[in-house]
């Protein structure tokens, strides 16, 4: 065979050996291909090799014709490995794809109890006209929630705030009242303070729980008055509602003031035309104060002759309801979100 029609027989061996690589070739078959049609030991290298030892009129058409069939098959190659990579940067990217258009997570934004609104606020208010705050224990004696308060074994006004009792002396306590006890105990007067924090009672209906959230006030000092503590809380209600609110102070009873009120204001639903909210009295009761009884201040050893005080004691989710307009004092305990995200501000 001529060397001529050999190089012919190589360059369809070859692009029918190309071709038969498919449509998805990988890499490293087509290298073997290359090796075998254009490497060093390859049929095409050597009759290009072999050029010079030839008759000296077949040189130069073959050296033409080889490198030529040389050049076609690298070409063709070329092609195939540019394809190649191509798929497999494609296969790649493909794995690796982000598809922007799927909808993102959405981050749900936390909030607060609107309980935890309520007593933020009231403090708030309380604060500014001078009180600082003051903390006690949950768990309380009974010389600290009763006896110092002036509430003697016994008493029938115990009956009213039955708790848990974890030792005949040992009580969740049921007022934030003990606070002031315990504060006088370490403080001389003045002494101003607010007290916030949870209580516990044998009570459970649409407007009782058996733990909620009260605020104690305390300010005593020489020449506290009573129009002082109306002063006070006509400001607080003033604040925390709104300018229009009255308040009504009625007498009433607590052992550890005298005398001792209950305050109403004037009802933030009908604005006292009438509605079920208050009865149709116009009055919603909202909290306890009085002036600090003498022998409150005779268990702390102040002398109630040299000091007067007034006290109070008010039921956080009670306001809470009022200002957002909650019917039922159970929903503020069972944290259902679909409840809670509605109030989110106060
Ligand atoms: N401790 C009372 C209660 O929980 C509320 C109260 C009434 C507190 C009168 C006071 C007060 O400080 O002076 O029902």
């Amino acid at each position: 065979m001529s060397h001529l029609s050999k190089i012919e027989e190589i360059r369809t061996k070859a692009f029918s050996e190309i071709e038969s690589l498919g449509s998805y070739p990988e890499l490293q078959e087509i290298e073997v291909i290359r090796v075998r049609y254009l490497g060093r030991k390859s049929e095409l290298t050597e009759i290009l090799r072999s050029i010079p030892s030839l008759p000296q009129d077949e040189r130069a058409p073959v050296g033409k014709m080889g490198n030529l069939v040389r050049k076609q098959i690298e070409d063709h190659l070329n092609a195939i490995i540019e394809k190649a990579k191509k798929l497999e940067q494609d296969q790649k990217l493909h794995q690796e794809k982000i598809d922007i258009t799927v909808p993102g997570k959405r981050i749900e934004e936390g909030g607060l109890h609107p309980t935890t609104l309520t007593a933020q606020r009231m403090i708030e208010i309380f604060t500014k006209m001078g009180f600082d705050i003051e903390y006690g224990p949950e768990v309380e004696t009974d010389y600290y929630n009763f006896e110092a308060l002036n509430v003697p074994k016994h008493h029938p006004s115990r009956d009213m705030q039955d708790t848990f009792y974890m030792s005949d002396d040992t009580v969740l306590r049921t007022h934030t009242s003990p606070v002031q006890i315990r504060t006088m105990e370490k403080m001389k007067p003045p002494v101003r303070i607010l007290s916030p924090g949870f209580v516990y009672r044998h009570d459970q209906d649409i407007s009782h729980s058996p733990m909620f959230f009260q605020i104690e006030g305390l300010y005593v000092d020489k020449n506290v008055s009573c129009a002082q503590l109306k002063g006070v809380l006509t400001e607080f209600f003033k604040n925390f509602f709104s300018e229009e609110t009255r308040l009504r102070f009625r007498p009433s009873f607590f052992p550890f003031t005298e005398p001792s009120a209950e305050v109403d204001i004037s009802c933030v639903v009908c604005k006292q035309k009438g509605c079920r909210l208050c009865k149709n009295t116009g009055w919603l009761e909202v909290l306890g104060c009085g002036m600090v009884h003498r022998n409150v201040f005779k268990a702390v050893g102040y002398d109630p002759k040299k000091y007067t005080g007034f006290a109070f004691g008010v039921g956080i989710e009670r306001l809470a309801m009022l200002k957002y307009g909650i019917s039922d004092m159970r929903l503020l305990f069972e944290n259902d979100l679909r409840f809670l995200k509605q109030f989110r501000t106060l």
